[in-house]
């Protein structure tokens, strides 16, 4: 078994044994809905993978794991809402099965408990751990907010658009890193290098994810394939698209990201035809490569054995080439 199965495996039973229905039930069963679900489990088992390439007991960076997984899930609970989408993980989303106000109060409670399993460590990796962990979660909340805004903002940038994606996704994804390597106690210099690998792969990670939003196989992928241009999201496909367009077309692609038509369907091909026909989809390809690549750099200059380097090379470059 790969040690990356191992971490997994080693995440769910974890998860299976703390995560139990309480009263009131309509707090809890959406919790437990949603961490059922599954999904991929990138951050937890890169908390675990940091925590033993570092040079600690994978098993004490479980709390710590369990923690970002749970707070992951809540800000898909909420962010769900905010994008009007229906299914999550092949199934509905929390406020589609049960109604908004529940997505708002589980998903409220989700955080407070993610917060709360730091207690589990004593005072100064706790203290680490927290700080980290809150500084995170408002990066997170204001790369929510960005992106909200930039659906009804003109002229939006692709700079602006890079750090609202560094806010919303990447940092988590550098901070699960550092998790694992805060509770392994690795040196500065270490932490703030694979927080910065994280960081870049975590970039990668929403340019793939923003790709498979229009380009997924809707068999497959587990989420509305494109809800994001139903929703008029800027994303790094849209922007490329404008830049690269003929004034006319471009003027078309705006017209179509200014319209909520009762045919969505025909709104979502004519604008996926333009992200091909401008080659925006081929470059966003190539910029997921580039920040792939930039994250590999940073790797080397990591203080570990080359068989751990291997290891978070192997899974970079599959998350570069997943499908969902
Ligand atoms: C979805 O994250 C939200 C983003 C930040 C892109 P994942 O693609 O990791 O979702 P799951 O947990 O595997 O379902
Ligand atoms: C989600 O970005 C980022 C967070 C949940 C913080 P998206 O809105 O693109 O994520 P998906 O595509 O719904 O999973
Ligand atoms: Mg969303
Ligand atoms: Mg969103
Ligand atoms: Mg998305």
């Amino acid at each position: 078994m790969q040690a990356e199965d191992l971490y997994r495996k080693a995440f769910d039973a974890y998860l299976e044994e703390n995560l139990k229905i309480r009263e009131p039930e309509n707090l809890y069963k959406p919790m437990i809905y949603i961490m059922k679900l599954g999904g991929k489990r990138i951050r937890p088992v890169l908390v675990l993978m940091a925590a033993d390439i570092f040079g600690g007991d994978y098993r004490k960076a479980l709390d710590a794991a369990l923690a970002i997984e749970i707070f992951h899930n809540f800000s898909l609970v909420h962010d769900d809402i905010m994008d009007d989408a229906p299914l999550r993980r092949g199934e509905k989303t929390v406020h589609e099965r049960w109604d908004i106000n529940t997505g708002i109060l589980s998903g409220d409670a989700m955080l407070i408990n993610a917060y709360r399993l730091f207690e589990n460590y004593q005072a100064e990796t706790f203290r680490e751990l927290a700080k980290l962990f809150s500084r995170t979660a408002i990066e997170v909340c204001e790369g929510q907010q960005y992106d909200i805004d930039f659906e009804s903002r003109e002229n939006v940038q692709v700079e602006e658009y890079l750090q609202m994606i560094d806010y919303k996704t990447a940092v988590l994804v550098g901070a699960s890193l550092q998790m694992g390597a805060i509770v392994a106690n690795a040196s500065q210099d270490n932490q703030e290098k694979i927080y910065q690998f994280g960081r870049l792969l975590g970039m990668a990670f929403q340019l793939q994810d923003d790709y498979l939003d229009a380009f997924g196989n809707p068999d497959t992928f587990g989420k509305q394939v494109g809800g994001d241009i139903i929703e008029n999201k800027k994303t790094y496909l849209y922007l490329k698209a404008l830049e690269a367009s003929e004034p006319k077309e471009a003027q078309h692609l705006e017209h179509l990201y200014s319209i909520n038509p009762t045919d969505a369907q025909a709104k979502v091909e004519a604008v996926k035809t333009i992200f091909e026909s401008s080659g925006s989809a081929a470059f966003v390809k190539q910029e997921i490569e580039d920040y792939t690549i930039r994250a590999l750099e940073v790797l080397e200059s990591l203080d570990i054995a080359p068989k751990e380097k291997e290891m978070l090379k192997r899974f970079g470059l599959e998350l570069m080439n997943r499908e969902v």
